[in-house]
């Protein structure tokens, strides 16, 4: 696919088809994910790939019941790692570089899955320590994403963008 015809393609699906998502597109969203730059190419963050009801549910009830997560056949957890940024960075990469390097790598994920013809949508509104309790995740691992993927049932909403003239300036 054309890169403009991917961007204008990627949109949020939160309705998904039952069809399971095979391994290797799996694989290959997160390779995807895996070549997003990041500080100091430290990759200061962790993917987890739920595909377990039991655990789907957790997570599905951190982000208050949101449907996509349960309907999804699979969801990825993108966490940052504040002990590996940290320990170049500092307070700077536990603060900071590790949560732009997870927000990267989910959204490089989002593309793959587009290109492969998949849906997917960006959960952001959950409760961070029932993420962390649910999925076992270790001191310093900050939940940043939890993207539910599968075949769209629905196209997914056109939405507007900002105009460049108000986001965009030149000095
Ligand atoms: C940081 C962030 C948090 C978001 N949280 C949610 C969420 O909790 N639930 C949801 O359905 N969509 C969520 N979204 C998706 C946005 O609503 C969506 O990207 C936006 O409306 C633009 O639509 P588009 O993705 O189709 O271009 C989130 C997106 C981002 C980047």
């Amino acid at each position: 696919m054309e890169f403009e015809d991917l961007l204008r393609k990627r949109r949020s699906v939160r309705a998904y088809l039952e069809a399971p998502v095979e391994d290797e597109k799996i694989r290959l969203i997160l390779e995807a994910a895996q070549s997003a730059p990041s500080a100091g190419n430290l990759q200061s963050y962790k993917i987890v790939v739920v595909n377990s009801p039991e655990a789907k549910e957790k997570i599905c009830h951190a982000s208050s019941e949101q449907a996509s997560i349960m309907e999804a056949p699979v969801c990825l957890v993108f966490f940052a790692d504040q002990k590996r940024s940290a320990a170049k960075y500092g307070e700077w990469g536990a603060t900071l570089y590790c949560i732009q390097d997870a927000t990267i790598a989910a959204a490089y994920a989002q593309l793959a899955a587009a290109n492969l013809g998949l849906g997917s949508v960006w959960v952001g509104a959950f409760e961070d320590g029932e993420v962390v309790e649910a999925l076992g995740a270790a001191e310093g691992e900050i939940p940043i994403a939890i993207i539910p993927i599968g075949y769209p049932a629905e196209e997914g909403r056109q939405r507007s963008r900002r105009p460049g003239s108000e986001v965009v300036r030149e000095s």
